[in-house]
């Protein structure tokens, strides 16, 4: 495929994928990162998202990278590897063993395009179901959630449900998404917790 200018930005920049810019710039519409938070990053291989959000966070906060492929270890010392699947049933006790509440989960993760439209629509979806189920599991109130979706029939449900959870719902197409795409981003803000969510302790 021919280079385009994120990729060679990104190649020049040091970050391992062009998405990198999609992430910085729909932080830069939302203003989602701040010093100290603790993100999870599904779909992170190779993990040029990982990146961005370590460096936006800073070295008080931490960046888990989950993927089911193989994630080659970081430089940055704040970003934590976990190889699993995102369907994975244990994955989020075990997050929440481990790191407790998050401020943001973010989510890149996307099927191998077949090319029937369809199937990858309804497999893209389930991903970003699962993200936001796990975002409902692990937020703190107030926190914020991001996931990658493509336009077609069952992209409404998917927001009238993340309105259900978040204070504001949004959907944002950044530059450096190919035009032709379906890519689209979906972006929660202000996580505000399920009624029983809102009872417990650990969300305060
Ligand atoms: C577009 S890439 C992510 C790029 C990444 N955000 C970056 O900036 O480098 C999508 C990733 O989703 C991952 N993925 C797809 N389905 C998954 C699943 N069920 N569990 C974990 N990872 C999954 C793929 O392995 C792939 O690495």
């Amino acid at each position: 495929m021919k280079e385009d200018f994120y990729y060679t930005q990104a190649r020049s920049s040091g970050y391992r994928s062009r998405a990198s810019f999609k992430l910085q710039q729909i932080n830069k519409k939302f203003s989602l990162f701040r010093k100290g938070q603790i993100i999870i990053d599904l779909g992170a291989s190779p993990g040029g998202w990982s990146q961005v959000a370590s460096h936006l966070v800073g070295s008080g906060g931490k960046v888990i990278a989950i993927d089911k492929s193989y994630i080659t270890p970081f430089k940055e010392s704040n970003i934590e590897i976990i190889n699993k699947d995102i369907l994975n049933r244990n994955l989020s006790s075990l997050l929440y063993a481990k790191h407790g509440v998050i401020d943001g989960l973010i989510s890149d993760c996307s099927p191998n395009i077949s090319g029937d439209f369809s199937r990858d629509h309804s497999i893209q979806i389930s991903l970003a179901k699962r993200a936001l189920l796990l975002a409902t599991e692990l937020l703190k109130i107030d926190g914020f959630f991001i996931s990658k979706l493509f336009q077609g029939s069952e992209l409404q449900t998917f927001m009238d449900d993340l309105k259900q959870h978040f204070e504001i719902g949004k959907l944002y197409k950044p530059a450096a998404s190919r035009k032709k795409s379906a890519e689209i981003y979906v972006v929660g803000l202000k996580y505000i917790g399920t009624l029983e969510s809102n009872t417990k302790e650990k969300k305060e």
